[in-house]
Parts: C-alpha cells; structure tokens; sequence
C-alpha cells in the first residue's frame, strides 16, 4: 500500500514535526506501508523525510502561491457560500494555482497512491483538487480554522473530495465541524513525541552561556518559553509575568528560539522582545539564547516550562515535549491544549494571557521543589502512555486500510456503472440496428 503525504512547506513548524513523527513511527511499526512525500520546497523537511527512507519529491510552489497567506485569502464576501465566486476569487488572488494544480495532479498519477495523507491548509485545497479519480484523500488538520473566514469557506466548498480528517485534538475537531457539519467524519488523533530523545536524561546547553548572561547564582530556577516568535505564542505575556516576581525569588527566565518565517506581522522579532525586556527593567533577569537546533536538550536544562498561548493552543507539541522531559510545566489553558494535561496532576495551568496568574504559578513552582519532581515524573509517564509516537503507526495502519478498502470499493461501483451504462449504449444500439 503507498501514502502520499502533502506538505506546504519545507520549513519545520509544529505541523512538520507532527509529520515527521507520524513517518518516523510507520516507517518503524508498519514497513510494508510504502510512504512517499511531496513538499513545496526543500527545506529541512524534505532532508529529514528523506532520512527516514521515505521517497520525496519537491514539486515547488510558484512564488505567488508560497506568499498566499490568509491576509490574502481573507478577500472581498470571505464569508460568500458560492462556491463559484470563491473560486474566481482564489483564482484570481493567485493566478499560479491552475498549474501547480495539474502538475499535482500529473505527478499523483505517475504515483499511484492507494491514499492521499495532506498536512496543512494549501495542500487540503490542492489536494482536493488535484486528486486522482477514487483515490481517498485524507485531511490532516493542526489548526482551528474557523478564525480564517476564507479558508473556512473553502474547506466546506471541498469537504465532499476528503474521506476523513485527522484533528490533533477533540477542540480542533468541533471547530472542524463546526465549518464542515456534522456529518464530516472526523478522527481525534493526538501527536507523538520520540519519548527516547525527550527524555529527562540526556545532554543539557548552558542556556546563560547561549544568551550572554554570566552564570547563574547556585540555587537558581531556571524557567523557559521554547518556540517560534509568532506572537499568540505569548513572549510578552511571559515577560511581563517575570517582571512580576518578587525580587527575592530566585527565578532566571529564558526565550529560546527564534523567528520562523519572514516577518509578516504575524511574529515579534528577538529585538523587540529585548526591548520589551529593557522596558519593563528584567534584562538581568531573562537570557535569549536564540534557535536551537536540539529542543530536548534546552528542555533538560530548565527547571519548568512555560507555554503562554495568548489564544486557545490547538495542540501544543512543546508541552508533550517538555512533560517526556520530565520538567514542570504550566500550560495557557485553553483549546486543545488544555486536553493534554490534568492540572495539578502533571501540570499546572493558566489563564491565557493573565501574566499576574503566570507568575503566581512560577513562583509556587520556583519555591516548592516537591512539587516539580512530582509533576515532572507524572508528566513522564503521561507522555510514555498518551504521547509515546509509537501509537500513531497503530491508530494510522488501519485508517489506511479501510480508506484503500472503500476506494477500491467505489472503484468497483464505477466500473460496474460503466459497464452497464455499456451496456444500456449497446442494447440501444442493438434496437435502433433492428429499427
Ligand atoms: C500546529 C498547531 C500546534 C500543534 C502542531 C502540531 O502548529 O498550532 O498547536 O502542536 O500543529 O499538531
């Protein structure tokens, strides 16, 4: 059986690293599946696919298509129902679409995938579109959509051409059926995490070094943001919660990473957060250490984890990961994310965007070590037993299965209705030969 996965971009977000962990695990548990990756560019997505042994082809987005974004998208009627005056408009914001849509589909032929797997929004679309006659297509949703007018519309405009969605959370899934009805069938499965390399033993950075601060007094609590600099991410909110702390709290904060894409408004940049830092007068108190390529051990190096989402976090892989570090974590508490934990259990929760809350949790945290080793060990084991990326060959292999089972089926129908239709021709003929 072969899968072609869809991805819209060869940079590694969080939708990529889902990607590559759900490959990781087939390639692993299911080897018979053969799996095969078209992506837009070749970033590192296509280098670590290839890695895994997973045949991958670069089918590039024209230039017009890769800057299409939901500004973009969110034209004119955004909220129009008709389906042809969507279209004119998605054709008409991006003339380059009807290309890449046939060289799609050329190269989905040559494949022969028994199923279609997209990852992201503009591979839902094209994929819809491009998809051979019968062969199932699989939507692999990671984001609410429902804040996106335009792309909402769409996806309702070609639910029809998509067998089944994958949401990363039960949130993610209402939101789905909420722009695609009830009847949509939808499939909550979680995201994997290699619970070998995040793991609580293991290499740990110097995070003070990496962000040009000098070592930390003995005895300090180390407490991070990892994550791109989109600005729901909530670096302001983190910022503001450590200029909250009583000074004789000894907390040391940490933004670690960098910004993702080119800045399009959508993301703050290092400086600004720097900035932000001077202003609120913690610049001894927080280090930026810039990307770093090993998230794990970043992770290993801090006492908690913050993950402050200003809007409800659809998933929220660093929370996963950081929980099969075996750290402390306080999670934004909404959406999907909210899903992943039990607060109090294996994690502590707050508010999203109230940094007074945040730092309330912090400083519990900070000044009761019980209470991390307590949550950090109950977060290992709930990533060993719920988060564990070996499960999602499990749940995957039979979707598959029975998504080949039904194409063939419909396949067989559309066979036999031809035939008869032949055959409604022939006798036709037949009587007009007798006439
Ligand atoms: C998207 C979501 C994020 C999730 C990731 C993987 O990036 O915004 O919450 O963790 O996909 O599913």
């Amino acid at each position: 059986m072969r899968i072609v996965f869809l991805n819209p971009s060869g940079q590694m977000g969080g939708a990529e690293v889902a990607l590559l962990d759900m490959l990781a695990s087939l390639r692993e548990a299911a080897p018979e599946l053969t799996l095969e990756l078209i992506v837009s560019d070749g970033g590192s997505v296509a280098t670590r696919a290839a890695a895994l042994g997973v045949v991958t082809t670069v089918l590039p987005f024209p230039a017009s298509l890769s800057r299409l974004g939901d500004a973009s998208l969110a034209g004119p009627n955004s909220n129009g129902s008709n389906r042809l005056q969507l279209l004119r408009q998605l054709a008409f914001a991006n003339p380059g679409i009807a290309g890449y849509v046939s060289r799609l589909r050329k190269l989905l032929r040559q494949r022969r995938p028994d199923v279609i797997h997209s990852n992201g929004f503009k591979m839902h679309l094209l994929g819809a579109m491009a998809r051979p006659r019968g062969v199932p297509l699989v939507w692999h949703v990671h984001d609410y959509v429902q804040s996106r007018p335009f792309m909402a519309a769409l996806l309702k405009v070609f639910r029809k051409r998509c067998s089944l969605a994958i949401v990363n959370s039960n949130s993610v899934g209402q939101d789905l059926k909420a722009v695609c009805g009830d009847a949509f069938p939808i499939q909550t499965i979680y995201n994997g995490v290699d619970t070998k390399v995040f793991s609580p033993s293991g290499e740990r950075l110097d995070l003070d070094f990496l962000s040009g601060l000098p070592p930390a007094e003995p005895g300090t609590i180390r407490v991070g943001l990892l994550g791109t600099l989109a600005r729901w991410k909530g670096h302001e909110t983190f910022l503001t919660a450590l200029s909250l702390l009583a000074p004789d709290i000894p907390v040391r904060g940490y933004v670690i990473g960098d910004a993702l894409y080119q800045t399009d408004g959508s993301q703050t940049s290092l400086a600004e957060l720097q900035d932000i830092a001077r202003r609120l007068g913690i610049s001894s108190r927080v280090g930026f250490t810039g990307f770093v390529a090993e998230p794990a051990s970043a992770m290993r190096a801090l006492d908690v984890v913050v993950h402050a989402s200003t809007q409800r976090e659809p998933f929220g892989l660093v929370i996963v990961e950081a929980m099969a570090c075996g750290r402390a974590v306080v999670i934004g508490e909404a959406g999907g994310a909210a899903e992943l934990i039990d607060v109090g259990e294996n994690a502590l929760g707050h508010t999203p965007g109230d940094a007074a809350q945040l730092a309330e949790r912090i400083t519990q945290l900070a000044t009761d070590p019980e209470l991390r080793a307590r949550l950090g060990a109950a977060g290992r084991a709930t990533a060993e037993q719920r988060f564990n990326r070996t499960r999602l060959a499990g749940e995957l292999a039979p979707i598959y299965e029975s998504l080949r089972n039904s194409g063939r089926q419909s396949a067989i129908k559309r066979q036999r209705s031809d035939v008869s239709e032949q055959r409604t021709v022939e006798r036709g003929q037949s009587r007009e030969n007798r006439d």
